[in-house]
């Protein structure tokens, strides 16, 4: 309700600044705010209990700057990131488009972040802030090169390992040249090995903590098949499907259709919903899915499920729909 009436005015505004505006306000309000209840259905996902099935997907907070705030909105778990070993400043503005008429958004960020130093400062000062489970999202930094890739997300796993309940790796981001090709056959089996030894080590003294690898949406089904193979092979412990889209077909016409960048929102819903379904299929429960891509209502959520998720995230839906989304989907989604 109240969104409703803020949202003319953020829409007014450059897309980054609503963003920086909206969190600003967020972590002002986020204190006179409740603290939610949020087990309203508590879900054992790669050996995790969830509070409930409904999360915040990477990108929003990059530095996971706004736990606390975000945490009142009635997230079961929040995945903050995308960082990177080293900051970077991530590319030149504008970066951040809206397409209304298709509630959609283009980015093409680029892993703007603080580096992971500064992210676990923040996650140390507000974990206790929050009640619900924490994931968090590792890239490689802009100048790496893919063939040094391994050891960009091996040194932030190591590093945000301690901090997080579970880590994502993130090898499907369009804005970082060639970090999809990540997703190429051998290239993800050297990428797993490597998580997996490092994942080894780090239990002995801080316990086993998943690890899950988020995939594109720009994917063939023989693609899908291909790494659900290797994903069960090298036993992987979750997979998030999908990131933003490189397919700008949905909103051919629109103001910033020819913007570089991933798609977001609801263009990208059935094509997501399409790679949960075939991924699901291809890995026959074996490994949990977690459904994220254009949950604009909570029947978009139920859909996730529907296709083989066991949990799902969203990003877009919360700039579209405000945090009512959010209730609306947990309740939803309960058993
Ligand atoms: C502005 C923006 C920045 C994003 N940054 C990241 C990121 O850093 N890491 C990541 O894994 N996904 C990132 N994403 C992708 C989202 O996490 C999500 O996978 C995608 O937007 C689809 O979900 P949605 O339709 O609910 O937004 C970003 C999305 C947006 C809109």
């Amino acid at each position: 309700m109240l969104y409703s009436l803020v949202r003319p005015f953020l829409f007014s505004q450059d897309a980054e600044k609503a963003h920086q505006l909206s969190l600003a306000s967020l972590d002002k309000l986020g204190c006179l705010l409740p603290t939610p209840n949020l087990s309203s259905n508590p879900t054992q996902v790669m050996g995790i209990t969830f509070p409930n099935r409904v999360g915040l997907a990477a990108g929003l907070d990059k530095n996971g700057a706004h736990i606390a705030a975000l945490g009142k909105l009635g997230f079961g778990f929040l995945e903050v990131g995308t960082v990177t070993p080293k900051p970077q400043a991530g590319n030149p503005k504008p970066r951040l488009f809206r397409v209304p008429e298709h509630h959609g958004i283009i980015n093409r960020m680029g892993f703007n972040n603080d580096g992971v130093d500064a992210l676990i400062a923040n996650v140390k000062r507000s974990r206790g802030d929050y009640a619900g489970v924490l994931g968090i999202n590792i890239g490689k930094n802009k100048d790496t090169p893919n063939e040094k890739a391994n050891d960009d997300y091996c040194l932030a796993l190591q590093k945000v390992y301690p901090h997080a309940d579970y880590i994502t790796a993130n090898i499907s981001s369009p804005n970082t040249v060639g970090l999809r090709a990540l997703q190429s056959a051998d290239a993800i089996k050297s990428l797993i090995v490597a998580l997996k030894e490092a994942q080894q080590a780090l239990a002995k003294t801080h316990g086993y903590k998943p690890i899950a690898i988020k995939i594109a949406p720009d994917l063939s089904d023989e693609a899908i098949v291909e790494l659900a193979a290797i994903f069960s092979e090298y036993a992987v412990d979750g997979v998030i499907a999908t990131n933003t889209t490189i397919d700008k077909s949905a909103i051919a016409g629109a103001k910033y259709a020819g913007e570089e960048g991933g798609l977001s929102g609801l263009p990208v819903r059935e094509q997501s919903t399409h790679v949960i379904r075939t991924l699901a299929q291809a890995l026959d429960d074996s490994i949990p899915i977690i459904g994220v891509g254009g949950i604009m209502s909570a029947d978009d959520a139920v859909e996730k499920l529907a296709a083989g998720a066991r949990l799902v995230q969203l990003y877009s839906g919360l700039v579209y729909r405000g945090p009512e989304l959010v209730k609306q989907a947990v309740a939803k989604t309960a058993n």
